[in-house]
């Protein structure tokens, strides 16, 4: 099957920007299902899409449709609203979208309609969203239990205003966290653009080299290749490798510095999620490669770890206990490997390895499913089709006046991070393809000169 569903003719609006379905209407009927199912009768289910951001005046953010909306329906143009009914006959669902209008469509592009969601659209029907002020107030008269995210859309807020809503996105996450196998060849294809992405920076990379343009190099081979970033790629050079959520990639990374590369592109709205570490001259100083082979020996555990029926935590507990071990064989840390630890996580290990061991991965690149600090469940159970990153990391940033870094490893940060499906037969690497072996890094760096 293609990509692009053979029922859909508006895919010649496609390209960079997602406009055709990615599904059969198949898949998305099963998704439907699956909530519906478990929704008491007489419900309704009121699902608007994200707003347009502003990024300065009369300039937008490039639009990204919620992964809520994405999920149910494939529905990418901006405004639009999915509501779904329960009737004595069943469940009816209505796409409610932005109407043709020459006016706006000469700046904005030419809209898919009222008439072209219902024909090409997973739904029952459609309707023009400028009719919702009026349909929907008597929909909620009639529904015993109202299901809807609120916050996203004003219109829907001010008419949600005072009624008792329940939400739906804890039905729906529980089974959006399942990948199926068509959304899995497409996380593939996504892992794969990234992974030839870091390989095409690696062999570009020169001592001297801006950090802007290893970012350059990799997000244009996602242009050309019709994806984008899934989210703003961190390229740090030397110290600004140890600054977790760098994305300024502006200095010049220096000869004999690592650089810490962590890109990945979307694909139908589904995410990737690399992250890679490589000498930019293209040969680990000894104290880079002992940091890197520890961090590369603690990543290994992780992946390892991902079985299906083990809990979140092994994961965590897995790449924990090589980082703790190394850091009191390499003298970093002057304790046993247990004090290194903690009794939960929480040792002094903790000083180089501050964030979590990864995160689940789908159509948001954090994606539903718990495991992080914050979720609800923070220690779900690995279980086939779902899909995680790992990505255990250690950081010595030179700048750093709170904790003692040993002058040796002063300035070095390294994170790997590979993107990994649950299988009844083990993990499976999807970013397999993605190099990390310190003697294929070292090869591959500058290979392009
Ligand atoms: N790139 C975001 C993350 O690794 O979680
Ligand atoms: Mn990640
Ligand atoms: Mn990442």
């Amino acid at each position: 099957m293609g990509l692009i569903a053979s029922n859909n003719k508006y895919d010649y609006l496609g390209g960079i920007t997602m406009t055709g379905l990615p599904f059969e209407f198949s898949e998305y009927h099963q998704r439907q299902a699956r909530l519906f199912d478990e929704l008491p009768p007489s419900s309704i289910v009121i699902i608007p899409t994200n707003p347009q951001s502003t990024r300065s005046n009369d300039v937008n953010y490039r639009y990204r449709a919620s992964s809520y909306m994405l999920y149910l329906c494939g529905w990418s143009e901006p405004e639009g609203i999915f509501v779904a009914i329960h009737e004595d006959s069943g469940w009816d669902t209505c796409l409610y979208v932005q109407p043709r209008d020459t006016k706006s469509e000469i700046w904005e592009g030419i809209r898919i309609g009222v008439e072209g969601a219902s024909e090409g659209w997973p739904v029952s029907r459609s309707s023009s969203i400028e009719n919702i002020g009026e349909t929907l107030p008597g929909m909620l008269a009639n529904a015993n239990d109202i299901f809807a995210i609120s916050g996203l859309n004003s219109n829907i807020d001010v008419l949600l205003d005072g009624i008792n809503i329940l939400d739906p996105r804890k039905v729906i996450d529980k089974h959006r966290v399942f990948k199926s196998p068509l959304e899995i060849d497409i996380m593939r294809q996504s892992a794969e653009l990234a992974s030839s992405a870091h390989i095409e920076a690696m062999t570009k990379s020169y001592g001297g080299i801006g950090e802007w343009e290893i970012q350059s190099i990799i997000e244009g081979y996602f242009i050309k290749h019709r994806s984008q970033w899934s989210y703003q790629s961190i390229v740090g050079g030397g110290d600004n490798a140890t600054i977790l959520h760098y994305n300024r990639n502006s200095s010049v990374i220096n000869d004999g510095d690592l650089v810490l590369v962590d890109a990945g592109c979307e694909i139908n709205g589904y995410a990737s999620d690399i992250t890679r570490t490589w000498p930019v001259n293209g040969i680990f100083s000894e104290a880079q490669r002992e940091i890197y082979e520890l961090v590369l020996k603690a990543e290994l555990a992780g992946i390892e770890a991902c079985q299906a029926g083990s809990s979140w935590h092994s994961m965590h507990k897995a790449t924990s206990e090589v980082l703790s071990e190394g850091l009191v064989e390499l003298g970093i840390l002057d304790c046993s490997i247990d004090e290194a630890m903690g009794s939960d996580f929480d040792g002094p290990y903790r000083n180089y390895f501050m964030h979590g061991t990864g995160h689940f991965l789908g159509l948001d690149v954090h994606d539903v499913g718990g495991g992080r600090d914050g979720d609800e469940d923070r220690g779900p159970e690995l279980k086939p089709g779902m899909v995680v990153t790992v990505e255990p990391g250690l950081y010595f940033g030179s700048w750093r006046n709170d904790i003692s870094i040993p002058a040796r490893y002063s300035g070095i940060g390294v994170r790997i991070e590979d993107d990994v499906l649950i299988t009844d037969n083990g993990p499976v690497v999807l970013t397999a393809c993605c190099p990390k072996l310190i003697n294929e890094i070292e090869s591959l760096v500058g290979n392009h000169w």
